[in-house]
C-alpha cells in the first residue's frame, strides 16, 4: 500500500470516529436514499430512475445516481455516457468516489457500480471502511440518491432495498411482473422486515390498467403479507417517444417534454419530493452502507 493511500485511510477512519462521537445526525440534511427495484427485468427501471433524476434535477435538487445493477448497468447508456473507471477502481484504492464519477449535463452525479458491487460479502474489514468513508463523502454533495437496483431476488439487489430510505417498485401490466413484484416484497419483508414500498405501474395504456395492477398487489398483500404497507406513486403511459429516445441514448424527458410518459414523469417526481417532509425517517450515509455491509454478511 502507498503512503498516501495510508493516509487517505487514516483520515477517513477518523472521519467515521469522529461522527460515531461528536455528531447528532440532527446538524446535518443527508441525503434521501431511494432505491428503484423490480422482480422482472426490462420493465423500465433505468428510464425511470434517469427521467425522475433529470426532473428533480431541474425542481433545483442535487441528484446522485448509483447504478448498482450489477447484470445490467446501463444508467450511462441513457445519459451516453462512457465511464472509464467503477467502483471496483474505489474498493482497490486505484480512486476515490470523487473522481470515478461522471456529471451529466444536467448536473446529475453517476456512480458507476460496474463489478464493484458484485461480491459485497467478500469485502475484508479495510475496504469496507474505505467504501463507507467514500459515500461519507458524498453526503454534502446530495439531497437525493436514487439506487438503480437491477432486478429480481439476487442478494445484491436485496442489500440496497434494504438500506436505502425508501423502495419503489417497477412493475408494468404483464401478470409474470407482477407475481415477481409480488414475490420481491415477499421476500423483502420476510428477511429484511421492509414494510413499506411506493408502486410506479410503467407502459400503461390507462390508469385503469395501473388501478388494476395496484388492486391486485395490494389484495395479495392484505391476504397473505399483513404487515406490508404499499402506497401508489404513480403510472407512467406506454410511449413510443420514450422508446425513440432510448435509441438515441436519450431521455423522454430531454428529447420530448411534451410527451406523456415525460409529463407522467415528471409528476411522479413532484409526488416524491412532495412527499418527502411527511413519510420518511432518514439514516446518514454511513449508516446506509454499514446497513449494505451488514444484510451482506
Ligand atoms: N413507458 C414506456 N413506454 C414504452 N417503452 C418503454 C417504457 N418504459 C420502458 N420502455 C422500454 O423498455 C425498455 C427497457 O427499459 P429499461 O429502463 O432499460 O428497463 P430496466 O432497467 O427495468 O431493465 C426500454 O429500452 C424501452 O424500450
Ligand atoms: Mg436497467
Amino acid at each position: 500500500m502507498d503512503q498516501a493511500k495510508g493516509l487517505r485511510d487514516i483520515a477517513k477512519t477518523d472521519v467515521l470516529a469522529r461522527r460515531k462521537t461528536h455528531m447528532p445526525s440532527h446538524e446535518k440534511q443527508y441525503p434521501r436514499v431511494i432505491a428503484v427495484t423490480s422482480g422482472k427485468g426490462g420493465v423500465g427501471k433505468t428510464n425511470i430512475v434517469g427521467n425522475l433524476a433529470v426532473a428533480m434535477s431541474r425542481k433545483g435538487m442535487q441528484v446522485v445516481i448509483i447504478d448498482a445493477d450489477v447484470g445490467l448497468a446501463n444508467i450511462d447508456i441513457v445519459f451516453n455516457l462512457r465511464p472509464e473507471y467503477t467502483l471496483r477502481h474505489v474498493i482497490s484504492g486505484e480512486k476515490t468516489l470523487e473522481e470515478i464519477m461522471i456529471t451529466t449535463r444536467h448536473g446529475i452525479r453517476i456512480i458507476p457500480g460496474g463489478s464493484g458491487f458484485a461480491n459485497l460479502t467478500r469485502l475484508n474489514e479495510g475496504q469496507k471502511l474505505t467504501l463507507l468513508g467514500e459515500f461519507e463523502s458524498l453526503a454534502d454533495q446530495a439531497d437525493i440518491i436514487l439506487v438503480d437496483t437491477g432486478a429480481g431476488i439476487s442478494s445484491n439487489v436485496l442489500y440496497f432495498n434494504a438500506a436505502s430510505d425508501e423502495c419503489i417498485v417497477i412493475a408494468t401490466t404483464e401478470p409474470t411482473s407482477i407475481t415477481d413484484a409480488y414475490a420481491m416484497m415477499k421476500v423483502m419483508s420476510k428477511e429484511y422486515k421492509t414494510r413499506y414500498f411506493k408502486l410506479i405501474v410503467n407502459m400503461t395504456e390507462s390508469e385503469k390498467d395501473a388501478k388494476r395492477v395496484f388492486g391486485s398487489l395490494s389484495n395479495a398483500l392484505d391476504k397473505f403479507l399483513k404487515d406490508v404497507v404499499l402506497t401508489y406513486l404513480g403510472h407512467i403511459p406506454f410511449d413510443r417517444r420514450l422508446q425513440k429516445a432510448v435509441q438515441k441514448r436519450s431521455l423522454v424527458l430531454d428529447e420530448a417534454p411534451d410527451a406523456a410518459a415525460a409529463k407522467s414523469l415528471e409528476t411522479i417526481a413532484s409526488a416524491i419530493l412532495h412527499q418527502e417532509k411527511s413519510d420518511h425517517t432518514r439514516g446518514n450515509l454511513t449508516f446506509f452502507m454499514n446497513k449494505v455491509f451488514q444484510t451482506a454478511t
